[in-house]
């Protein structure tokens, strides 16, 4: 496990698109893992930027998003689905069809969490996995006490997430509290782990995933058992690792 400590998200940000900058340059049609939430806005900012710039060609990019509420419509301004569009997809010349995100509006959400974890095994795992930290220590949507076996399957979600969630909706009861998302053994399965982290919010679940014991009450210890994983963190976030 690498740990960089950087002064603020933007270097974070720099770093991460760095590591994938390169990955796209060495393989024109990487697969890479996605993740929703503010951790990793600046790093789509960063990618759309270089494809405007003619520097990243995203044309034969496939991608392949951790999770999704389930109960938001699609269109909906709080699904996955729409953030992704908003923040990435709709900048980018990627392919609508290489795009994958759970479908969590499926008539049969079990089919579809089996045919999620199917597509990504066929690829032999994705070759570059971005991933944020719940306060909690989730990763994906898998809440403490997820089995470290998991593959993508349906969770509850757990009271903190719901809080921390609430920030984007109207109104508390409208917060989902079930989402689709990809298992840990899914997540486990990618050839690269990159994690970004910034903030005092996040600092007791940056200690227990680096330096806490390795518990499936932390999801993100789980990472600890991964040979190519980098974390990317701010201060703030560092500071009881320093
Ligand atoms: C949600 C997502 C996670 C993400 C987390 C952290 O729970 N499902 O994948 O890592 O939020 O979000 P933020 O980066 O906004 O702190």
């Amino acid at each position: 496990m690498k740990i960089v400590v950087f002064d603020n998200l933007e270097e974070i940000s720099k770093e991460a698109f760095k590591l994938v900058f390169e990955q796209i340059k060495k393989k024109k049609n990487t697969s890479l893992g996605l993740a929703t939430g503010s951790s990793p806005i600046g790093l789509y900012k960063l990618m759309i930027e270089a494809y405007r710039k003619n520097k990243l060609d995203f044309s034969e990019v496939s991608t392949y998003n951790l999770d999704e509420y389930i109960g938001v419509p699609k269109e909906n301004k709080n699904s996955y689905w729409y953030f992704m569009n908003e923040n990435l997809f709709h900048h980018i010349n990627i392919k609508e069809e290489n795009c994958h995100i759970p479908n969590a509006n499926s008539s049969n959400i079990l089919e579809e969490c089996l045919n999620y974890d199917k597509m990504i095994e066929e690829i032999g795992g994705v070759d570059i996995q971005i991933l944020g930290i719940g306060r909690n220590g989730h990763i994906g949507f898998n809440e403490p006490g997820s089995s470290f076996k998991s593959k993508t399957w349906i969770v509850d979600l757990k009271r903190e997430t719901i809080e921390d969630n609430a920030r984007f909706f109207k109104n508390k009861s409208l917060v989902p509290t079930k989402a689709i998302t990809m298992g840990i053994s899914t997540i486990m399965s990618a050839k690269k782990i990159i994690l970004l982290a910034y903030g005092e919010k996040k600092q007791e679940a940056i200690r227990k995933m680096t330096y806490g014991e390795i518990t499936e009450k932390v999801p993100a210890s789980v990472l600890q058992m991964h040979n190519n994983v980098t974390i990317l963190v701010d201060k703030e976030a560092a500071k009881l690792i320093e």
